[in-house]
């Protein structure tokens, strides 16, 4: 894509990553994509704030270098250090020799260590800011939005947030970078809650933190540095980032995750039977086969609904593999205020539900019921799954009524 300007002299100059498979290693994206947006304010002084990954480099100084002559280049600001944002940096001063690179102290310390780079460098304080003629920039450090160099940066004359990874999605830009101009709100919507749950999620409490400090300030554009430029309603994305955040100490909405994982199908069917509790009791409910559904793409059901059903059986004395990934990642992005019930198969010693229960207490969840048992789910047992998912199913709709409360 064309660089686009945004506001007077202030320019998108942001790269569509359609090549990365797995974003951080991690998270799949092949479908999806990501872009990291850049942007470029062109005054007495110019600033580049954040940057390209590296093997995007070539792309991305293509694209500064339709906008301005890049050797001009009066400053670099890294709002976070992270190599999505930072990877071209090398590159880019090979061009810019001249370029002051600011960031926090962190940031600066970082830069040394990821790229060598001890030169030319300031270490800003929060708050200060910097005059580039007709527009200044100020800093605010937000730490752990999502590393603990972080800051945004607020261009003050303009209204224009820019908060790097805090408000941002996965999902390219196909042409049109603002909510009022995409193809599909709704779709970068939930692109936006799968990454918050991937990235940001375990750091809520300091996304909290950051949209406090800027409670008292005005702004117009949120441009974020994956994802969307929110133009038409900055405070959209704002308010769904705190509802979010504020599920990392609330019991979120009424609703419930069931998570399955079965090797015979024996748990399979006392999952159907807890299900048939769950609907009686009007509660909606999705069901994620762990085996074939990747943590990411289940991340935000288990983040904003309070209930969690675990079914999965025993496998070696211990929880089924797929399932134990998927809890462990759940305790690592601090899943907690849950409602929770568990249900297995085991062939001749118990195990899953022990796991189950250690996790769940580490977790903080309220385990309403569970148990396992051996071999076939007989008449027995399925009464007890469906008795189990009417008991998890008025749980959570109490939960929320305690918490409305
Ligand atoms: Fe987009 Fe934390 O890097």
């Amino acid at each position: 894509m064309k660089p686009i300007e945004i506001r007077p002299n202030v320019w998108w100059v942001g790269i569509n990553d359609r090549v990365t498979d797995l974003f951080e290693g991690l998270w799949p994206i092949r479908e999806e994509g990501i872009s990291y947006n850049s942007y470029l304010i062109k005054d007495e002084k110019t600033a580049l704030i954040d940057l390209s990954k590296e093997m995007l480099s070539d792309d991305y100084l293509a694209q500064l270098a339709e906008v301005f002559d890049i050797s001009t280049l009066d400053y670099v600001i890294i709002n976070h250090m992270e190599p999505d944002h930072s990877g071209a940096l090398t590159r880019l001063l090979e061009l810019a020799p001249k370029a002051q690179i600011l960031g926090m102290p962190k940031a600066i310390a970082m830069l040394a260590d990821f790229y060598g780079l001890t030169e030319n460098t300031e270490r800003l304080k929060n708050g200060q800011e910097l005059n580039l003629g007709a527009n200044t920039l100020r800093f605010v450090y937000t730490p752990f939005v999502h590393w603990p160099e972080t800051m945004m940066t607020y261009l003050v004359e303009q209204k224009v947030l820019f908060p790097c990874d805090g408000y941002g999605g996965y999902g390219t830009l196909d042409g049109a970078i603002y909510d009022d101009t995409c193809a599909d709100l709704d779709w970068y919507e939930a692109e936006s809650l799968r990454y918050f749950t991937n990235i940001v999620a375990a750091f809520s409490k300091s996304v909290l933190a950051a949209i406090d400090k800027f409670a008292d300030t005005q702004i117009e554009l949120v441009a974020p540095s994956h994802g969307l430029i929110w133009r038409k309603n900055p405070g959209r994305i704002v308010e769904l980032y705190r509802r979010w955040s504020e599920y990392y100490n609330s019991p979120a909405e009424e609703g419930i995750t069931a998570l399955f994982g079965t090797m015979y199908r024996n748990t399979e069917h006392a999952l159907s039977a807890a299900l048939e509790g769950i609907a009686s009791e009007g509660v909606p409910v999705t069901v994620y086969d762990v085996r074939k559904t990747n943590v990411s793409y289940i991340l935000p059901d288990l983040w904003t609904r309070r209930g969690v059903l675990v079914a999965a059986p025993t496998y070696e004395g211990q929880m089924f593999p797929a399932m134990m990934d998927v809890l462990m990642m759940a305790d690592r992005k601090r899943v907690k205020h849950k409602q929770a019930a568990y249900l297995g198969s085991y062939a001749w010693s118990g195990g899953a539900k022990a796991a189950f229960d250690e996790l769940a207490a580490k977790m903080g969840w309220q385990v309403v019921n569970a148990f396992d048992f051996i071999g076939r789910p007989q008449t027995l047992g399925l009464d007890r799954a469906r008795e189990l998912g009417v008991q998890l199913a008025r749980a959570v709709k109490s939960a929320g009524q305690r918490s409305d409360g």
